[in-house]
């Protein structure tokens, strides 16, 4: 424990599914300050004051509107003195219920709407953490949220597949241009897991959350959670990884395509 002592971190997307596990995992490897910034007002708050709020805070940030993630990297450098660690995570499964996003039958606003959040979201995120990291002659780590559809198609989905290849591209840049002031870029690829941007996505109802899971991946003994991405997150945030960049970290329990 405590791999992330006295660090300070943002954790975009963090009232929900893989950003809460991973605050929660955050407070309890020793972060001095971790602000999670979503849209969820009212579950932001909850997380942040469940977690304890002299180390957690929570901040209203769109990352579709440049100027509120620069908010909140300059509202977090200035309330704690630095940032060592940005977590970008907050992404949207799709923006359309009617169209499956194909090939054939793809709705274009929506794909909009998804690359905003998923790609353009990541960038700014990305590019202002790193504008503060050099500023502050910090060096940090940037973990960003891929996934599996970051390096495999669908049939369906082409928006969001299409958004998760943006970050590894963007990692991949990030990561050389960073390296000259000691910057780690990298990624989690998560398989499936079950969160709320999961139950979107596929639109399963009656079925059983853990058992739609557990038919991605090969390892048997449960289903995939948030708190196994969460600690991948921690690796990846901390010195254990302190000569890794421009890597995608896969944590799918092998990945098992049934979508
Ligand atoms: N669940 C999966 O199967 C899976 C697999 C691979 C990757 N991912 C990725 O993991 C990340 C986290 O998703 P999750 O599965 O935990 O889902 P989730 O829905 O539980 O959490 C996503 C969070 O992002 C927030 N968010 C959405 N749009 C935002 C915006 N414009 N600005 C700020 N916050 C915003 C949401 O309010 C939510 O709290 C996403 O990037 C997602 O694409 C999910």
């Amino acid at each position: 424990m405590n791999k992330l002592q006295g660090k300070v971190a943002i954790i975009t997307g963090g009232a929900s599914g893989m950003g809460e596990a991973t605050a929660r995992q955050f407070a309890a490897h020793g972060a001095r300050a971790i602000v999670i910034a979503d849209v969820q007002d009212e579950m932001g708050q909850k997380v942040a004051a469940s977690i304890g709020s002299k180390i957690c805070t929570y901040i209203h940030c769109d990352v579709c509107d440049e100027e509120q993630v620069k908010n909140l990297v300059d509202s977090t450098v200035k309330a704690h003195g630095s940032l060592d660690i940005m977590f970008s995570n907050a992404g949207i499964g799709r923006a359309t219920v009617t169209f499956d996003q194909t090939a054939l039958d793809m709705d274009l606003s929506a794909y909009d709407k998804v690359m905003a959040v998923n790609a353009r979201g990541m960038a700014a995120c990305v590019k202002h953490a790193a504008k503060a990291m050099v500023e502050g002659h910090v060096r940090g780590s940037i973990v960003c949220t891929a996934s599996i559809a970051a390096s495999v198609g669908s049939e369906n989905f082409a928006d969001y597949v299409m958004s998760k290849h943006a970050v590894l591209g963007l990692v991949r840049c990030a990561s050389l241009k960073l390296g000259a002031y000691g910057i780690r870029v990298n990624c989690v690829s998560p398989g499936p897991v079950g969160t709320p941007l999961l139950k979107g996505l596929l639109r399963y109802e009656n079925e059983e959350e853990d058992k739609v899971v557990e038919s991605n991946h090969y390892l048997k003994g449960g289903a995939l959670r948030p708190k196994h991405v969460a600690d991948a997150v921690v690796f990846l945030a901390s010195e254990d990884s302190e000569f890794i960049t421009g890597h995608s970290l896969a944590v799918d329990g092998g990945y098992k395509p049934s979508v």
